[in-house]
Formats: structure tokens, C-alpha cells, sequence
């Protein structure tokens, strides 16, 4: 078995299977989660946070729950559009995935595309994206995989990366654009549309507008696992500082906060508690919170405009039989 160091980042490569690694620096890290804990009014610890291997195994047992709806739709969507799939997008692609988690989706696209050349599964949860990178090897033995795990935010990076000359297919499913407000959505999109480059597709899964009541259900599921992942994000915190936070001194809060169309979760503090965060005490009353991550929920229309002023041109816009999900197959405009 062949394994090397790659000259760009840390990896290895065995037969059809590629890694290599660009991981933000502890310092890095550290100073983003202190600035945003370090407030005056609203605390603030970012979504990415969630993902070490506990956080990506528990949203993955999220997404089999019954009230977790958003991953069944996008991939009966996927299912039931294959045909419509395979004409709208070219052969012989580069299929790169941004935020890929268990690879479940990748499969159902690469079933509809015609004769994919290379897999490229992008992900900052390192364990997680190397395990299942793995299993997609072995799954796909004549398709090239080449894992990377990045902050999908490394648009220079991830542009050094990836062959500029190939045809190329992006793949952002599960509405993760959604956990984005949509003046940095645009921003994300426009990066997209660098690493794609001109003529290239996205195909993106977006969760639309619906009854308040599934909405909060999805968020506040019944076997507690979106509390536990919730709580998870301390853990992920605690990673980088040593165990500055006791993840049972926060109980969970999600709700559906109308006016800006998005699910927001929270982590409340239940008691009055100092947390040291590189030497600042960060103080909790108790009933504050912690906003750990927004959900934003689109109208087809919406996040039609939102796709135009970012890059994109809209090819196809496929959607399940009650409008709770949108699968959008859109193209990079000439730059
Ligand atoms: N695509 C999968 C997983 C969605 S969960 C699905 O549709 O079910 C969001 C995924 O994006 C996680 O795997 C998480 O680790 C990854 N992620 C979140 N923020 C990221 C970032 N800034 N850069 C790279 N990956 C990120
Ligand atoms: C990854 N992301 C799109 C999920 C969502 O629905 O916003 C993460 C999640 N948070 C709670 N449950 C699932």
C-alpha cells in the first residue's frame, strides 16, 4: 500500500483514496470562540463548533429521527428526480462536496450523474470525514476520492486544491447554507463560485418556510438528541481551552423567531456562573444564554434572489409534494 506526505497540507493517499488536512490553528480557534463569548449583549459561540466526531455521530442520529424531516425530504427528492438529475448536469464531473457529514446523499447524486470522475468530500469534523471518506472508497472502488478536511470557508485553500480545468459539480445538501444569515449565505455562495469557477454547477439543498409547530418540533425532538447536541458544543469548546464549562450548568432552547425566519438555539445558563477564558472571566446571569446557531428557513423565491445576487444562475428548482424542502440546480455565471 502506497502512503505519502502531500506537499500542500498533512495526508496520506492508499490506492483510490486521498487525504489531506488544513485545520484552523488552537489560536485561531481560541480567539474566535472568546470574542464571541466575551459580549456585552448577546453571547455568541459559532455553529461550526458542533462538529468534533460526538457532535457529527449525534447530528447524524438527528437526521434518522421522525422529527427531523429536512434530511428524509432532500433525499426523496434526490430519489425521485434522478432523471431530471442526470440531464441537467454534465458527465465526466469532479463532484465536490462542501460539508459532507456521513456522505448519505453523495450517493444518491452520484447514482444520477453520468460517469464521475472524482469525489471530493470537504468537512472540519477530521475523524468523521476520514471514516466515512473511507467507507466511500470501498463503496465506489473506481471512483477517485480525495477527502479534504477544511473550513469550507478556505476559499483560497480549497481553490489550490482543486483542478481549475476539470468540469466540476458542487454538492451543498442538508440546508447547512441555512446556518448562515444571508448577508454571509451570499458571501459563502460567491467563494463557491470561485472554487467552482465559470460554467460549473452547484446543486443545493435549502429548507423552505412552513408551519411554526414542525419547525419547532424538528428542533425540540422528543428523544432529547438536538439538546444533547446542543450541550455538545461545550464539549467542543472545552477541546480547545482545557474544562472551563460544565455542559449540565445548560439546558436547551429552540424556537422559531418569525420575524427573521430562522430557528434559533440557545444554551441557557442555570445559575449565575464565571466561566475563564484565556484569562477573562466570562460572567453568566442565570436564564442568559448562549446563541449557538441560526437555521434560516427560505420561500422559493427568496432564496431564488439570494442564488442570482450571489453568482448563480437558477437551472432547475425541484421540490417535495408539501414544499418543505428545495433541491436548487443552479450554475456559475461567467465572472
Ligand atoms: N451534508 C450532510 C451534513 C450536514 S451537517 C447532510 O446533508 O446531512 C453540516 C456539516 O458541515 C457537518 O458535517 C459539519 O462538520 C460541516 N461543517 C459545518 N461548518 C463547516 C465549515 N465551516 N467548514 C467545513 N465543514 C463544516
Ligand atoms: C446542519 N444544519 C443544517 C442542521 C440544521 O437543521 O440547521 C443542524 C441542526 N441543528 C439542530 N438540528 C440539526
Amino acid at each position: 500500500m502506497a502512503v505519502f506526505w502531500s506537499q500542500i497540507g498533512r495526508g496520506y493517499i492508499v490506492n483510490n483514496f486521498d487525504f489531506v488536512s488544513f485545520s484552523n490553528s488552537v489560536e485561531e480557534d481560541s480567539l474566535a470562540v472568546l470574542k464571541g463569548l466575551d459580549s456585552k449583549t448577546q453571547k455568541t459561540i459559532d455553529s461550526k463548533y458542533f462538529y468534533d466526531e460526538k457532535g457529527s455521530i449525534l447530528f447524524d442520529k438527528i437526521t434518522k429521527l421522525d422529527d427531523y424531516y429536512p434530511t428524509k425530504t432532500e433525499c426523496e427528492i434526490l430519489e425521485k428526480n434522478e432523471d431530471k438529475i442526470s440531464k441537467r448536469l454534465p458527465s465526466n464531473s469532479v463532484v465536490i462536496e462542501f460539508g459532507s457529514g456521513s456522505n448519505q446523499k453523495i450517493k444518491k447524486l452520484l447514482k444520477a450523474i453520468n460517469n464521475p470522475t472524482e469525489y471530493i468530500p470537504i468537512d472540519i469534523s477530521k475523524e468523521f470525514l476520514l471514516k466515512n471518506a473511507k467507507k466511500s472508497a470501498k463503496d465506489f472502488p473506481d471512483l477517485k476520492i480525495k477527502a479534504v478536511c477544511a473550513d469550507f470557508d478556505q476559499t483560497d485553500l480549497l481553490q489550490k486544491t482543486i483542478d481549475s480545468n476539470k468540469s466540476k459539480i458542487g454538492f451543498f445538501p442538508g440546508s447547512t447554507i441555512g446556518n448562515y444569515s444571508p448577508e454571509d449565505a451570499k458571501k459563502l455562495l460567491i467563494n463557491f463560485s470561485r472554487i467552482l469557477g465559470k460554467q460549473n454547477f452547484l446543486v443545493i439543498g435549502v429548507d423552505l418556510k412552513k408551519d411554526i409547530e414542525v419547525l419547532e418540533k424538528a428542533y425540540n425532538d422528543s428523544k432529547g438528541l438536538t439538546a444533547e447536541f446542543n450541550k455538545n458544543i461545550l464539549n467542543g469548546v472545552n477541546k480547545i481551552f482545557g474544562p472551563i464549562f460544565d455542559s449540565n450548568l445548560f439546558s436547551h432552547k429552540a424556537f422559531f423567531n418569525k420575524k427573521k425566519s430562522r430557528i434559533e438555539m440557545h444554551l441557557v445558563s442555570k445559575k449565575k456562573q464565571v466561566v475563564n477564558v484565556l484569562n477573562t472571566e466570562i460572567l453568566f446571569k442565570e436564564g442568559e444564554t448562549i446563541h449557538t446557531e441560526n437555521s434560516y428557513k427560505y420561500s422559493v423565491t427568496s432564496f431564488q434572489n439570494l442564488a442570482e445576487s450571489s453568482n448563480f444562475e437558477m437551472i432547475d428548482i425541484l421540490q417535495d409534494k408539501k414544499s418543505f424542502f428545495g433541491v436548487f440546480i443552479m450554475k456559475v455565471k461567467d465572472i
